[in-house]
C-alpha cells in the first residue's frame, strides 16, 4: 500500500451543503427507491428509507414484500411504497421512476431477492448495494455499474472468498482488492471505515461502538443513496455519508453508546446535512 494514498479524516461539513434554493421543489432533490425487506426484515428497508429522507432526498419509495406496506407507511407516512410479490416487467417500470436505487437491506438470499437484484442490474441507474445485495452479487455477476458497495467485514470476506479475519488483518488491502474486483466505490465498514475508488482512499475517523447494533448499517446505505440523488458524485456521497452517519452517532453517544439505536441517529443526520 502506498501510504501517501491514505488520508485519515474527520471532514468539516461546512461548505459541503449549499443552502436550498428558495424556489426548490421536491423534484430538485432526487428520487430514491429502497429495495429489500424480505419476510421478517421490514425494519431494514424502513430504516434505510428514513436515513435517505433525513439526508434530504426529495422522494423515497420502498419496494418490498406487499405484506410490509402497513408497517412502513403507518410508521413513516412520508415514504411511498410499492409491494412486489413477483418480479416481472412491472418491476422494471417501477425502477425507472428513481434516479438512484439502494438495494440490499433485508433483501434475503432466496429467489425473490435474487430476481430483484437482477432487475436492478438491467437498469442503468446508479446504485448502492448493501447487505444481502452484496451476498447475492456473486450469483448475479453485475458489471459496469455506477455503484457504491457497502460491505461490513463479513460481507467483504464473502465477496473476496477469504475469511473475515483476513479482511480485518489488512483492511486497506481488502478494500483495494474489492475495488479492483468489483469497481465503483467501496465502503469497507467497521471502526475506521475505508472509502475508496480507483484513485482515492480515505479512512473516516468518526463513529463509535454505539453503532454496533442491528440497523445502523441500513441507515448508512440510505444516507449514501440520498446524497447521490442530490447530486454528489458516488465517491463524495459515500465519503460524506460515512462522515454524517459517524458524526450523528458521536452526537447520539452523549447519552451513552450502550443502548444506542439506529433510529436515534435520525435527528442528528438532519442537523448535520443542514450545517452550512
Ligand atoms: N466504530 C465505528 N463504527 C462502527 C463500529 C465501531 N466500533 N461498529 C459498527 N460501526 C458502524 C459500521 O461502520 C457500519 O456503518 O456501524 C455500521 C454497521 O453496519 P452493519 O455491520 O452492516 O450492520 P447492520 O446492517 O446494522 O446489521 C444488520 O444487516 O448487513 C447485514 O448481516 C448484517 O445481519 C446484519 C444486518
Ligand atoms: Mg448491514
Amino acid at each position: 500500500p502506498n501510504p501517501s494514498a491514505w488520508q485519515v479524516t474527520k471532514v468539516a461539513l461546512d461548505g459541503c451543503f449549499l443552502p436550498r434554493r428558495r424556489d426548490a421543489h421536491k423534484g430538485c432533490h432526487g428520487k430514491v427507491s429502497i429495495i429489500g425487506g424480505d419476510y421478517g426484515m421490514a425494519g431494514a428497508v424502513r430504516l434505510a428509507a428514513e436515513g435517505c429522507l433525513r439526508s434530504g432526498a426529495g422522494l423515497v419509495t420502498v419496494i418490498s414484500r406487499p405484506e410490509h406496506q402497513f408497517i412502513i407507511s403507518a410508521t413513516r407516512p412520508e415514504l411511498m411504497f410499492w409491494g412486489c410479490e413477483l418480479v416481472d416487467m412491472e418491476v422494471y417500470l417501477k425502477l425507472g421512476w428513481a434516479s438512484v436505487l439502494v438495494i440490499g437491506p433485508g433483501l434475503g438470499t432466496n429467489d425473490w431477492g435474487y430476481n430483484l437484484l437482477k432487475a436492478v442490474d438491467l437498469t442503468d441507474k446508479p446504485c448502492v448495494i448493501d447487505a444481502d445485495g452484496l451476498n447475492q452479487l456473486k450469483t448475479v455477476p453485475m458489471t459496469g455499474k455506477s455503484w457504491v458497495l457497502t460491505p461490513h467485514p463479513g460481507e467483504a470476506a464473502r465477496l473476496l472468498g477469504i475469511t473475515t479475519a483476513e479482511v480485518e488483518l489488512d483492511r486497506y488491502k481488502a478494500a483495494r482488492q474489492l475495488q479492483q474486483k468489483y469497481g465503483g466505490v467501496i465502503v469497507l465498514k467497521g471502526a475506521g471505515t475505508i472509502i475508496c475508488d480507483d484513485a482515492n482512499c480515505v479512512v473516516a475517523a468518526v463513529g463509535n461502538p454505539g453503532l454496533a447494533s442491528g440497523g445502523c448499517g441500513d441507515v448508512l446505505a440510505g444516507i449514501i443513496g440520498g446524497l447521490m440523488a442530490q447530486g454528489f458524485t458516488n465517491f463524495d456521497a459515500a465519503y460524506l455519508g460515512v462522515i454524517i452517519h459517524g458524526e450523528a452517532a458521536d452526537i447520539a453517544a452523549v447519552s451513552g453508546e450502550r443502548g444506542m439505536l439506529a433510529s436515534d441517529l435520525m435527528p442528528y443526520i438532519r442537523q448535520l446535512v443542514n450545517q452550512i
